[in-house]
Formats: structure tokens, C-alpha cells, sequence
């Protein structure tokens, strides 16, 4: 067990239905803290950067689109092994195949509009932690 950082984002769907407070209680009764927390409204430039791996997929443009319909919180969640406990309170990519108690089970919508976005691995987390957030704005 390592103390470790992760990236989240509460998407459109979510800061929408006013569930910002409801996810963020999820997260942390999984054990995250809140280490930052900011909510913007993205670009298009910064969802196809963000999302520049996907970029060959079918679903890209609507993914971008959904993700500048409105404001996101993008959070950096710091925990032990935070990257594995928030895909876990997570829950899978498509609502119905989540297991109950998850967030996207519990709040999310359809596959695309799925309330949350969590890194994948320790990795990634330190590259999408440093697209959103100076250092000085992670207070642990
Ligand atoms: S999968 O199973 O490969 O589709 O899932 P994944 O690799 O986790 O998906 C990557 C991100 O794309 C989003 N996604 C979609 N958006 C819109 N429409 C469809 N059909 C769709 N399928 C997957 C998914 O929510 C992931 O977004 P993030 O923000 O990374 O969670």
C-alpha cells in the first residue's frame, strides 16, 4: 500500500445535475482526499489535447462535445493506492455494467455522459494531474 496521487474530473452531466458535492462525498468515503480542486469550463482545444490518445475512436468528437457542453471540477485525489480505489469507486465506463455503490452506477447517466473520468494508472495520473494543475495549486 503507497500513498499516491490520481486525477478526477466530474463531467458536464454531473456539475449539471448539481451532483458535485454528492460525488465528491463518494470519493472521499473511498478514502480520497481532495488535494485540489477547480471548476472550469474546458476548451475545445484543451478536451482534444486531454483526450489526444482516444483521438482515433469513433466516439472522439462526441466525447470532446460532451466534455465542453458545460463545466467540469477537475480534483487531484491523493489516497492510498488512490489510482485503484477511485476506479474502483468509480465503477466501469458504462453505467449498466457497474456494480452498485459505485458512482456510475448510483449518479451517471449513459456511457458518455458517466458523471466521472479517473487515470488509469500512477502514470498517466502525473501527465493529466500536470494538463490542469501548477504544483503550488496541490495542497496535500
Ligand atoms: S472503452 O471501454 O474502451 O470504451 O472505455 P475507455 O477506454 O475507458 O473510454 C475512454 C473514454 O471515452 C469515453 N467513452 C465514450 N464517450 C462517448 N461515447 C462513447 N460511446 C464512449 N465510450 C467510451 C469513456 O467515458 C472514457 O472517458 P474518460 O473521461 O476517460 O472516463
Amino acid at each position: 500500500m503507497t500513498t499516491e496521487r490520481t486525477f478526477s474530473i466530474i463531467k458536464p452531466d454531473a456539475t449539471r445535475r448539481n451532483l458535485t458535492g454528492a460525488v465528491t462525498k463518494m470519493l472521499e468515503e473511498a478514502g480520497l482526499r481532495v488535494v485540489a480542486s477547480k471548476r472550469i469550463h474546458m476548451t475545445r482545444e484543451q478536451a482534444e489535447g486531454f483526450y489526444g490518445v482516444h483521438k482515433e475512436r469513433p466516439f472522439f468528437a462526441d466525447l470532446v462535445g460532451f466534455m465542453i457542453s458545460g463545466p467540469v471540477v477537475v480534483q487531484v485525489l491523493e489516497g492510498e493506492d488512490a489510482v485503484a480505489a477511485n476506479r474502483k469507486v468509480m465503477g466501469a465506463t458504462n453505467p449498466a455494467n457497474a456494480e452498485p455503490g459505485t458512482i456510475r452506477k448510483e449518479l451517471a447517466e449513459s456511457i458518455e455522459a458517466n458523471s466521472v473520468h479517473g487515470s488509469d494508472s500512477a502514470e498517466n495520473a502525473a501527465i493529466e494531474i500536470a494538463f490542469f494543475f501548477q504544483p503550488e495549486e496541490i495542497v496535500g
